[in-house]
This record gives C-alpha cells, sequence and structure tokens, in this order.
C-alpha cells in the first residue's frame, strides 16, 4: 500500500515538470522566442516554414490539412530539429472538421449543453484523425448586435447559456484536441456593430457579461485563451496586462497560455500603442500574451530588447514554459505523430442530424386560414398533396455548411429539397423553383416560382443570408433578406398559397413583414451537413422543435443593441408617459424576445413555489414549478428561470436567466420540475468593484422564454 503511494507520489511529481526545466536550461534565447513563434501554412508547410521548424524557430503551426502533411513537418520537430521538440498543429474547427454541424449559434438554441458537448468531441476527434491537435474554439464572445457578423460562432448574449455551452464545448474537444477560448475579451462589443472596432466596455459590464463564459472555459480546463483584435476604452486587448495578467492568471490562477489572434501583436502599431514591432512584440508578451499568430515579432524582433533586459528573460521563460507544458499535457513528447481514427461517418452524421434538429426554432405557427383546414397551425405539413420548394436556399449545398467549415464539403450537404423528397412518399409532388439567386436584382425567376406555388397546397420557401454573410468580416448595416429575396416571399405570399418560411441565417434578421404576413416561420440558422434532413424531419413533424433563440431579435434596426438582461432606467418604458425611454416610432420590445420558440404542442405552467423563502448566501433556493403538456403531441419545452435583484447598491437587470431545463413531456402529462439557483450566483459587482451578493428580495419569473413567466420571491437575508 505504502510502496504504490510512494510510486504514485513519485509519477505524478515533478519529474516530467523536471524534464521541462532541464529542457528550457538547454534552449538558446532564438529557440525558446521560436516556441512562441506560430504561423499559418497554406494548405501544407512551405519549404521555409520546415526550415524554420528545423532551426527550433517555430512553437507551432496552423492550417496544415491532413496527417499526410502535418507528420513529415513533425518528423522534422522530433528528429532534425536541435531540442526535438514537437509542434503544435492548429487549426479553426469551429462547428465540425469534414462532418460540419450547426453553427455555434444554432446549436446555442438547443439549450443543450449536452448536444454541444456531443458535437465538439465528435469534431475533436475527427480533426485529431487528420493530425490537428488543437482547435481555435470555442468561440465565447457575449454578442448584444446582430450587424456583427460573428455573432454567428458565439453562444448570443447571455453569459449563463454562454458559460454553459463554452465549458461544454471545452469538455467536448479537450477528450481528443486542445480547446482554445476566444476572443479575449470584449470582441462583440465592437461598436456599431462594425468588424474590429473599438469598444467601450466598463469592467463591471467586462466582468459581468463578457468574461463570465471565459471563466467556465479557464474551469473547464481550457488549454489556452486567444487574445482579441479590439481595444477596449483604448487599450487593445492583445497589450491588454489587466486581462491576461491580473485577471486571468492572478484572479482565475489560468495555467494554460495565451495565443494572440492572427497579427493582432503587430496591429498593436495600428491601434496607436506601439511605435515599431519590437515595441508591439514587447507590449504583447509583457502583458501576458505567450504566443504570436503571424506577426513573427516575437521571433523576429525581440531577442535584442531580451539581451538588453528591456524584457526581463523570466517573462520569455514563464511564455515558453506554458507552451512547454501544454505540449507535454496534450502528450506530444511521448506520442507526437497521435494517430487516431475518427469516429464512424453514420455514427457523425446521426450526431448532425439530431442536433440540427434540436438547434431549430419554431418562431412562428398560426393556421393559414383555407377552407377545411382553416383552423389547424400550419406547420407539421401532411406528407401527401403537392408542396412547392422555393428560393435560393431550397436547393443549395454551399451556405448550409456556414461560415466557418474548414474542410466541409458541398457534396456532402443534404438541401431542403432533398430532406423534403426523401421524407415524402412517390405520390407526393415536389415542384422545385428557385426563384431568385441570393443576391439578385432580377426578378426574372418569379414566374416559375409563382407558378409552382399556385399548383400546390403549400409552399416551403427557404430564404436567407449567404453562409459567408456572418462570420469573420462580415458586418452588415441592414439586416433584411438580402437581393429580391422579401420580394419573392411577398409575391408569393399573395397567390393565396400558405407559406413556411424557412430561414437560413447567422444573425437575427428583421422578419417584420414576415411575421406579420406569413402563418409559418422557422429559423434554421446553418445546420451543416444534415440541414436538409432536420429541417424535414421539423417540417412534417417528425421531429417537434425544441430550439429556443438564444439572442434578441429586434423588430426594426434601430433598437439594436437590444437585449433582454438590459438594466431598467430611471424612466422605464411606459405607452402612457411620453417621458419615458422610448421611441416615437417603434414599441421597445423586440419581435422575438431571448428564450422564444414554439412548438407542436403548448405547455402550461402553475403552482411555482420558491423554498425557502429566507436564505442566505450560502444557500440554494430551489423553485418547483408545475409543467403540463397541454396539446396533443410529445414535445420538449426549455423550462427557463430568470432572477431580479430588485434592490441593489448598483442598478440590476430587469431579468437574468439563471436555470433552465429541457423536459419531454407526452400529451396531457404534468410534471414538477426542480430549478435550483446558488444564491452566490447572484453576484454581482459591487461599489467597490468587488463581487457582492447583497440581502434583499429578488423576483423570480419561471417559464418559457424571457418576456413571460409565473413570478414569485425569496429574500436573502444577511
Ligand atoms: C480570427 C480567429 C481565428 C484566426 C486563425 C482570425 O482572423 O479572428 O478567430 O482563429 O484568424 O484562423
Amino acid at each position: 500500500m505504502l510502496r504504490s503511494l510512494l510510486l504514485t507520489l513519485l509519477l505524478a511529481t515533478p519529474a516530467a515538470a523536471q524534464n521541462l526545466d532541464s529542457l528550457l536550461a538547454r534552449m538558446t534565447l532564438e529557440e525558446k522566442l521560436g516556441q512562441l513563434n506560430l504561423l499559418s501554412a497554406n494548405g501544407q508547410a512551405s519549404p521555409q516554414q520546415m526550415q524554420l521548424v528545423r532551426a527550433g524557430k517555430l512553437g507551432g503551426l496552423f492550417n496544415v490539412i491532413g496527417a499526410e502533411n502535418t507528420t513529415p513537418v513533425q518528423r522534422i520537430a522530433v528528429t532534425d530539429s536541435r531540442l526535438k521538440i514537437p509542434l503544435l498543429f492548429g487549426l479553426d474547427v469551429i462547428h465540425g472538421y469534414r462532418t460540419i454541424f450547426p453553427i455555434p449559434l444554432g446549436e446555442a438554441s438547443s439549450f443543450d449543453p449536452d448536444a454541444a458537448e456531443a458535437t465538439a468531441r465528435a469534431a475533436g476527434q475527427e480533426a485529431a484523425a487528420f493530425g490537428i491537435n488543437w482547435t481555435y474554439a470555442p468561440m465565447v464572445d457575449i454578442a448584444r448586435d446582430p450587424r456583427w457578423g460573428r455573432i454567428a460562432e458565439g453562444s448570443g448574449e447571455d453569459p449563463y447559456l454562454g458559460s454553459l455551452m463554452a465549458a461544454a464545448r471545452v469538455r467536448g474537444f479537450q477528450q481528443s484536441i486542445f480547446a482554445t477560448a476566444k476572443h479575449f475579451a470584449g470582441y462583440g462589443a465592437a461598436e456599431a456593430g462594425r468588424e474590429y472596432n473599438e469598444t467601450e466596455i466598463s469592467q463591471r459590464t467586462m466582468r459581468e457579461v463578457y468574461l463570465p463564459p471565459f471563466k467556465a472555459a479557464v474551469d473547464a480546463g481550457v488549454a489556452s485563451l486567444m487574445s482579441a483584435f479590439n481595444d477596449i476604452a483604448g487599450v487593445p486587448a492583445s497589450g491588454n496586462a489587466w486581462l491576461t495578467d491580473t485577471v486571468l492568471r492572478r484572479e482565475w490562477g489560468f495555467k494554460g497560455f495565451v495565443v494572440s489572434d492572427w497579427t493582432s501583436v503587430a496591429e498593436l502599431i495600428n491601434h496607436g500603442v506601439a511605435g515599431s514591432q519590437a515595441e508591439a512584440g514587447r507590449r504583447a508578451l509583457t502583458a501576458g500574451v505567450d504566443m504570436d499568430m503571424q506577426s513573427s515579432i516575437y521571433v523576429d524582433s525581440l531577442a535584442a530588447l531580451v539581451r538588453s533586459n528591456r524584457i526581463p528573460i523570466r517573462v520569455v521563460d514563464s511564455a515558453v514554459m506554458r507552451i512547454l507544458r501544454a505540449k507535454q499535457r496534450l502528450g506530444l513528447f511521448r506520442d507526437p505523430y497521435r494517430a487516431r481514427t475518427a469516429p464512424a461517418n453514420p455514427e457523425l452524421r446521426a450526431t448532425a442530424r439530431r442536433v440540427a434538429g434540436e438547434s431549430i426554432v419554431l418562431l412562428k405557427n398560426e393556421p393559414a386560414g383555407r377552407g377545411a383546414a382553416c383552423c389547424a397551425p400550419t406547420l407539421p405539413l401532411a406528407k401527401s398533396g403537392t408542396i412547392a420548394v422555393i428560393g435560393p436556399l431550397a436547393d443549395n449545398k454551399e451556405e448550409p455548411l456556414g461560415p466557418w467549415h474548414t474542410q466541409g464539403q458541398a457534396a456532402d450537404v443534404v438541401t431542403v429539397l432533398q430532406g423534403i423528397m426523401s421524407k415524402v412518399p412517390a405520390a407526393t409532388q415536389v415542384v422545385y423553383a428557385q426563384g431568385a439567386g441570393m443576391e439578385d436584382t432580377s426578378t426574372a425567376g418569379f414566374a416559375a416560382a409563382l407558378a409552382a406555388a399556385r399548383q400546390a397546397k403549400v409552399a416551403v420557401l427557404v430564404l436567407g443570408e449567404r453562409g459567408d454573410m456572418s462570420g469573420e468580416a462580415a458586418s452588415r448595416s441592414s439586416l433584411g433578406l438580402p437581393g429580391v429575396q422579401q420580394e419573392l416571399l411577398e409575391a408569393i405570399a399573395a397567390t393565396g398559397t400558405p407559406v413556411v418560411l424557412v430561414l437560413m441565417n447567422g444573425r437575427p434578421l428583421i422578419l417584420e413583414w414576415a411575421s406579420d404576413h406569413v402563418p409559418a416561420i422557422v429559423e434554421t440558422w446553418f445546420l451543416g451537413v444534415e440541414a436538409g434532413n432536420a429541417t424535414a424531419d421539423v417540417l412534417f413533424g417528425d421531429v417537434n422543435p425544441s430550439g429556443r433563440l438564444p439572442v434578441t431579435f429586434p423588430r426594426v434596426l434601430g433598437q439594436v443593441p437590444l437585449y433582454y438582461n438590459h438594466r431598467n432606467t430611471g424612466r422605464p418604458p411606459d405607452v402612457h408617459n411620453k417621458y419615458s425611454s422610448k421611441y416615437l416610432d417603434v414599441p421597445v420590445t423586440p419581435r422575438y424576445p431571448f428564450g422564444f420558440g414554439l412548438s407542436y404542442t403548448t405547455f402550461a405552467y402553475g403552482n411555482l413555489k420558491l423554498s425557502p423563502a429566507r436564505a442566505r448566501a450560502s444557500d440554494t433556493v430551489t423553485a418547483i414549478v408545475t409543467v403540463t403538456n397541454s396539446g396533443s403531441r410529445e414535445g420538449t419545452e426549455v423550462v427557463q428561470l430568470y432572477v431580479r435583484d430588485e434592490v441593489g447598491s448598483v442598478s440590476r437587470p430587469v431579468r437574468e436567466l439563471k436555470a433552465f431545463r429541457r423536459v419531454t413531456l407526452k400529451p396531457g402529462e404534468s410534471r414538477a420540475i426542480d430549478l435550483r439557483v446558488a444564491l452566490r450566483d447572484l453576484w454581482f459587482y459591487g461599489l467597490d468593484m468587488k463581487p457582492v451578493v447583497e440581502p434583499g428580495t429578488f423576483r423570480v419569473y419561471v417559464g418559457p422564454n424571457s418576456a413571460e413567466g409565473l413570478e414569485a420571491s425569496f429574500e436573502c437575508i444577511p
């Protein structure tokens, strides 16, 4: 017993660590700076990059595609370079490697962290089989402005949902490769939604809204963080010691490493906080950015500064040790090539279809108001009769892959048209007409689309954005349907044939006309390779939609930024009072609130009880609510719990999501659902900028979304 304990201790302690110390001791300054250097390849390492590897001047490469390309360059690192230190191989595996899953914003609509963990695990395993050992995901930026294209890559506007999704994705990826929580921090607050723009974030908002998902990723053991492009009130995130040292390392105890974003070290010059490359490098490295992506500044320009003591060698050593420790933790010293097998394709596709189904949000479903079917909701569709399938995205194989599709291939995608055709019996006639291209200005294709609609009992219109209209460098100043798609929608609706609008998009769109005139609207985001099957599953009711919006849909662009967890103001909106916080020309409410989504059944809430009614800050309050499936189909409800701290030393949001649960109920079934809130999770930054849970009354809302719900309160006692 004692012997085995001793053996365990011996194995667990410093042998490995000592190796790294002695390795560090053997490194020249150039080799140390080399470990901090990260370059992008173009599918394969170039001869110059191979030479850098041989000379020990590269710590990792990204965008090397396929094990046939990673293996030879890794061989150079571990056999030809003087110290034989293996390389990291990075890639943006954002929502799939070859098998593309829903975009993260779509997947967040599932309110199902297990689903996010499952797709991240599968994506990581698939990427690992192709030589990748490090992904630049999850993107955990909170985004409150739909103009910003990168909203597609994150989990939306809510820090609680965002934190659960961040942790789940880290756990999933890190079963086989390293993850990177990005972009640290505040990137999503780009002013006016304009990509790479400056941000003005108070420390309180930073800590309460933007940082929690990063903290959750760190707590889940994420290996690395990526420093962002933006500045925060003048201090660029890639040269921001408060973020990357004070908060990340000292407060949170992060032991991994920080990689810059693409040339964000060099961009400190454009930001105007460094006058030269060397100064930019010094600023970033001393702030705590360990690895320089793509600027080559650390390796090319910092040695002289270290030799003249303008950068202390211990700063370099700490950064190098973080990289070496990461390589050790990943097992690269033992197993640099990491030959892995990908999960079987049917398994990957089954996961893709299931999670895509969960990610779909039913925004509207009313009777189409014609003939005998006047009173039934438009969806789900019967599998009989003639169905018109129309629109530039209806039979499109490219766009469902979304903005970051790595090795995803259009050929792998099932389109909505294909999904519908494979679902209905041969006797059902499916008539397809494209109607218009994505951004056409011509209406020449309308005639065929109108003819298709006129002969059908229902027209399924598949409209939205191109995949690359969201993601990086894809800000939009208007959030309508591009090209003549809106005209196409109106023309088809004018035929009188009931319309089902199926949307593909990477951000909230402005849907005023459609919401007022179209009986059924289905938000599918970009669902990946199984888009068509998952959409058809929902359209025909084989899957009952259960997705909920992770982001607010405004009525008009002028309301942006619009998010549910805002503060009350001194003059909250009041339609009877001109001098209250509102607009003259549009309501302050969103078109579809955060947390909203319909089902083919209905749910009723009753008997909300909180216990205890009085609790201390160290206690947990349990809310019990009875949820009843009051409709006629089995369905899944996302029961959501929001809290409002009624009186605080600092004004608190009108609601904050603090718990939710997916619950599947049979028709007529009632179940008591309990949701727990630990009072310590009700912290905020007090007047002294320290986290505090203040005594007082907390209002609790439990219901189907952020705008409805039963109410009760409890007291937090000192
Ligand atoms: C993006 C990052 C990405 C990196 C590497 C940058 O332009 O902002 O999110 O990880 O490129 O591809």
